[in-house]
C-alpha cells in the first residue's frame, strides 16, 4: 500500500494531507492534542466510522446545494453549544466538497476558530475542496458568498472511499483534475490513482502556499470557474461543480482565442483534453441564455474589477479583469451555438 504525505506549509503553520488506501485509520494520531471532544459532520450514506480516542457525536447534514446555507451553520453551531464544544476540541468533516466547505466554515466561526480535520470522500474534495482552507456557504444571490479562510489541521484522502463513489461524482472530480492538466501540462490520467491524487494535492498545495488569501497566484485555480459558477447558479445546480468547470475550461479557451491570446490549435487542445481524454461534457446545456449567464458572471465574487476570467496565453494562464461584456457576450453566443 502506497501512502503519500504532502505537507501544506504556510507562514507559522503547516498541515499534512495523507493519501492512500486506509489512511483514515490513523486519524487519532492527527487530532489536535488538546481535543477532548469531536463533532463529526457528514451526510447520510457516507461511511463515517472513525476510530476516535475521544468522545464524539455525529451530526448528519442534508443533501443538495440548498444545505450549503447559513441556516445549516446556525443549526450546527447549536449542536456545538449543546455538546459543550470549545476551541480546544475538533470538528471533523467527512464527505465531499460540500461537507468540507460547511464543516470548515462552521469551525472557523465556532468560538472564533476551532480546529477542523477533513476526511475527503469524493475525488473533488480530495483534489480541491478539502485542501487550502476555503470554506463557505451560498446565498440565493451566489455561490460561496459567505465564508472564511480556515485551514484544516489535517486532511485524509482515503482512496477506499472512491471505490463506491457514484460515476457522476467521479466525473466531477475529473473536471478539477482537467483544470490542473491545463495549469501544469501534467499528463495526470497516465498516473496511478494514488499518484494522481497526490500530484493534484501537491499542485493545489503549492498555489495555496504561495498565496493563501488569493491576492495573486491562487486565482489561477479559478481556471474555468467564471462560467462554471454562472452555469451552476442559472441552471439551479442541475450541473454539478466539476461538470460545470469542465465546460468553463473549454469556454475560457474560446474566449482567449477571441481575444487573440491563444491559437485555434490551443482551443482544439482544450476541446480534445476535456471531451476525449477526460470524457467530460464540454458544451453549455440547453435552457441557459447568454444574458442570464452574463448577469451571473458579473455578480461573481471574483469580479473585483469587472468581468474576470483566468485566460490562457502563450505564457500560460493569466488572470484577466475588466473583460468587456460585449466580448464575452459574443464569444459566449458563438460557443453556445457550437454542436
Ligand atoms: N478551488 C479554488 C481554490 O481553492 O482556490
Amino acid at each position: 500500500m502506497t501512502t503519500h504525505r504532502i505537507d501544506v506549509r504556510l507562514p507559522g503553520r503547516e498541515y499534512p494531507v495523507l493519501i492512500g488506501h486506509g489512511v483514515v485509520e490513523d486519524i487519532a494520531q492527527f487530532l489536535p492534542k488538546s481535543a477532548r471532544k469531536a463533532v463529526i459532520i457528514t451526510q447520510s450514506g457516507i461511511p463515517a466510522n472513525l476510530a476516535l480516542p475521544i468522545e464524539s457525536k455525529t451530526v448528519i447534514i442534508g443533501q443538495g446545494e440548498s444545505t450549503k446555507s447559513l441556516a445549516t451553520i446556525e443549526s450546527l453551531s447549536q449542536e456545538f453549544a449543546d455538546m459543550g464544544i470549545t476551541r480546544n476540541d475538533v470538528i471533523i468533516g467527512v464527505g465531499g466538497g460540500m461537507v468540507t466547505d460547511i464543516a470548515g466554515f462552521a469551525a472557523s466561526t465556532w468560538h472564533r476558530g476551532t480546529p477542523v480535520v477533513h476526511v475527503a470522500t469524493s475525488l473533488l474534495a480530495m483534489v480541491d475542496a478539502a485542501i487550502g482552507g476555503k470554506t463557505g456557504v451560498n446565498l440565493p444571490q451566489g455561490k460561496n458568498l459567505v465564508g472564511a479562510f480556515w485551514q484544516p489541521s489535517a486532511v485524509f484522502c482515503d482512496l477506499d472511499s472512491l471505490a463506491t463513489l457514484p460515476e457522476r461524482e467521479l466525473r466531477c472530480g475529473l473536471g478539477e483534475v482537467a483544470k490542473y492538466h491545463f495549469l501544469t501540462g501534467d499528463d495526470l490520467l497516465a498516473m496511478r490513482l494514488d499518484e494522481r491524487v497526490a500530484r493534484c494535492v501537491g499542485i493545489k498545495g503549492s498555489f495555496v502556499e504561495q498565496d493563501e488569501r488569493e491576492s495573486g497566484k491562487r486565482a489561477f485555480l479559478n481556471y474555468g470557474h467564471t462560467l462554471a459558477h454562472a452555469m451552476e447558479i442559472v441552471g439551479g445546480h442541475q450541473l454539478a461543480h466539476g461538470e460545470a468547470v469542465a465546460i468553463g475550461l473549454v469556454f475560457a479557451a474560446h474566449l482567449a482565442h477571441a481575444m487573440n491570446r491563444i491559437s485555434s490549435e490551443r482551443v482544439d487542445y482544450h476541446e480534445l483534453v476535456v471531451a476525449k481524454t477526460y470524457g467530460l461534457a464540454s458544451r453549455v446545456p440547453p435552457g441557459m441564455s447568454v444574458e442570464s449567464l452574463l448577469n451571473a458572471m458579473s455578480r461573481d465574487k471574483k469580479a473585483l474589477s469587472g468581468l474576470t476570467f483566468v485566460l490562457d496565453s502563450e505564457h500560460g494562464p493569466q488572470v484577466v479583469s475588466n473583460v468587456s461584456s460585449d466580448m464575452v457576450r459574443k464569444a459566449l453566443a458563438s460557443f453556445m451555438s457550437l454542436a
